[in-house]
């Protein structure tokens, strides 16, 4: 079992396939995109593989595959099916964009993936390409019916707030819960990645996004839905599905902090907010053994801070771009 330095279990890996991304999100990515790794930097499937059965014989049991967007990694149906067979690993989902997730749908589920997370900042055709700098609203629309469809259970749909771009939809999202049995989750935009994006005027706290939801009502803890994470949820009055919080700055989650990280070129970060982390990639390629792979697992568990440092009024984030971290 892993437990950090404060006592928290850590059984859950954030694990990035990609740093590429087939959109750019204003928050995460700047107008040009960024060089992505050679793909030889980019740990394979095998060297995944292994890790995650390594992690999971140290009590990682739960996994998300993120990127970037991991369904534009080649071979990413193959890669869950090789994942999804290792002992021990109790719940593997998966983070997109849902560009690519109509098409995909229905091979990720037979590779025993069990849920997914759609992220999706508005539901206007208009304001889609100006905040992803790409099209691509129909498909991830048509991308969560057939997630939806084929019976990943439950989908939750990521809602970055922002003040000024799309915070005016908050009531559009929670109609969505009423239409759908989706998981809507508003997250508080983080001073994360160097696009710059990131202000106080931009930023809206929690209890802002809160009052603009209209009546909620409390979801008793044995109905709080599967998951992993730092979010909150409640349900809409008659709605189907279920609407969530995550808040990084107004309302610290690090507390419950259960997770490490491993970006796609393979380093192992403590935190969200660790700016470089253990170099596991070269480890493995360096022909380390099984326990040399858990030593390194268990010191970056050891290296775990409190919490982060990130703070509205600055504290940004260096050197770590949310499109290779996968939020
Ligand atoms: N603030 C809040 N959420 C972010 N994400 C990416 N960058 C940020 C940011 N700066 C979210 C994405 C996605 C998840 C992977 O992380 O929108 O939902
Ligand atoms: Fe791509 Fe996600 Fe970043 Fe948007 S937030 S650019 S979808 S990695």
């Amino acid at each position: 079992m892993l437990i950090d330095p404060f006592g928290r279990r850590i059984d859950y890996l954030r694990l990035s396939v990609t740093d590429r991304c087939n959109l750019r999100c204003v928050y995460c990515l700047p107008a040009q995109g960024v060089a992505g790794s050679a793909s030889q930097d980019l740990l394979s499937d095998a060297e995944i593989a292994r890790l995650v059965g390594i992690g999971a014989s140290l009590g990682i049991s739960k996994l998300r595959i993120t990127g970037g967007e991991p369904l534009a990694r080649p071979g990413i149906v193959a890669l869950l099916r090789a994942i999804a067979v290792i002992p021990g690993l109790a719940d593997i989902s998966l983070s997109t964009n849902g560009v690519l997730l109509s098409k995909m749908a229905e091979d990720l589920r037979g590779a025993g993936l069990a849920r997914v997370n759609v992220s999706l900042d508005t539901l206007r055709p208009e304001r889609f390409p100006a905040i992803a700098r790409r099209r691509g609203l129909e498909n991830v629309m048509h991308g969560i019916h057939t997630a939806l469809k084929v019976g990943f259970s439950p989908v939750k749909i990521n809602v970055v707030v922002m003040n000024g771009v799309n915070a005016d939809e908050i009531p559009d999202f929670i109609s969505l819960t009423r239409r759908l049995p989706v998981h809507v989750r508003f997250i508080e935009l983080m001073p994360i990645g160097e696009t710059g994006f990131f202000n106080s005027r931009r930023w809206l706290p929690l209890r802002e996004i809160q009052a603009r939801c209209g009546p909620l009502e409390p979801l008793s803890r044995a109905k709080q839905p599967v998951g992993c994470g730092p979010a909150v949820y409640f349900k809409s009055p008659a709605g189907l599905g279920r609407v969530g919080f995550i808040s990084a700055l107004s309302c610290n989650f690090c507390g419950r902090c259960n997770r490490l990280r491993l970006t796609a070129n393979g380093r192992l970060l403590p935190c969200l907010a660790s700016a470089r982390g253990l170099n596991l990639r070269d480890c493995l390629r360096s022909g380390a053994s099984d326990a040399k792979i858990a030593e390194l697992l268990r010191r970056a568990v050891a290296m775990k801070p409190q919490r982060h440092q990130m703070a509205p009024e600055g504290g940004r984030v260096r050197e770590s771009f949310m499109c290779s971290l996968g939020g």
